[in-house]
């Protein structure tokens, strides 16, 4: 079946590592133009940029914080120089904490909403002008949004707010021709000792209705569906892609 992908004009943020590296290579592999981006310095970096070129030289990665506006600004100017526009924006850099919420520090607070929420804002608010009818967001969040658990206020709300954030632009959008989607995954195992600790597999793989933890195929699975035509009546949702937890 054709998905559509090939040729589209996608900015994943943070794709250098985890579930966003494993969305552009597939994206890349797929025949999209991607342009990704990552914060900090190391290895991660070249070793994505090196397996990019090797599938072609029309993928982009550049260093650029999404939580800081003039970073965001310059990232969406990337975008704009070499394709022109875009077409998908995959909002995917979200960060992890965990802190009662008595010991919670407003920096940390500020630290998870800035990476989980207003980059979601800022990145989507600056490619607008570069999105045209037909074009899709795509937020990653988490499926623990609406459930909670203790010692992730923070991380809860972040991801919470995200399913509201996706909501309200949905309609927005919409009669641009813009759709606006979340993912929220579950407990992904990432591979290479990338995942929860070993103690606690067996428990959370028991928490699922299928009965294991994710993989990042899992995931990017979604996120070729809400990249590809296959969706192009869907907005303004939450899929979860947690095994039913
Ligand atoms: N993994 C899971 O089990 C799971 C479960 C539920 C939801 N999620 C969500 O899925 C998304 C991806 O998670 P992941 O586990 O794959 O993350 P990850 O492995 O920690 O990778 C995060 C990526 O984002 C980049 N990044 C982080 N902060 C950034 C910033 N401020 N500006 C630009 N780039 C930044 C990182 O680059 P640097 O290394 O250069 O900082 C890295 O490329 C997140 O939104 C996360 O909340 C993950």
């Amino acid at each position: 079946m054709e998905l559509g992908i090939s040729g589209k004009r996608v900015l994943v943020t943070g794709g250098t590592r985890g579930l966003g590296r494993a969305a552009v290579l597939a994206l890349a592999r797929g025949g999209a133009r991607v342009v990704t981006c990552h914060r900090g310095a190391g290895a991660a970096a070249d070793d994505l940029s090196r397996e990019l070129k090797e599938l072609g030289d029309r993928h982009h990665v550049v260093r650029a914080d999404v939580t800081a506006k003039d970073d965001v600004e310059r990232l969406a100017g990337v975008c704009e120089d070499v394709f022109g526009g875009l077409d998908i924006v995959v909002n995917n850099v979200g960060v992890a904490g965990e802190a009662p919420v008595d010991e919670l520090s407003a920096d940390e607070w500020n630290r998870v909403l800035g990476a989980n929420l207003t980059a979601h804002f800022l990145v989507t608010q600056a490619a607008l002008p570069l999105l045209s009818e037909g074009g899709a967001v795509i937020n990653v969040g988490a499926s623990a949004a609406l459930r909670g658990r203790p010692a992730t206020a923070h991380y809860t709300a972040s991801k919470a707010a995200l399913i509201g954030l996706t909501r309200s632009l949905a309609k927005e959008l919409g009669p641009r021709g813009i759709r606006v989607n979340t993912i929220a995954p579950g407990v992904i195992d990432k591979g290479g000792g990338l995942g929860p600790p070993p103690h606690m597999k067996e428990r959370l793989a028991g928490m699922t209705a299928l009965g294991r933890l994710g993989t990042t195929d899992d995931v990017v699975g979604a996120m070729l569906f809400f990249v590809s035509d296959l969706s192009r009546y869907i907005t303004g949702t939450t899929l979860n892609v947690d095994g039913g937890i």
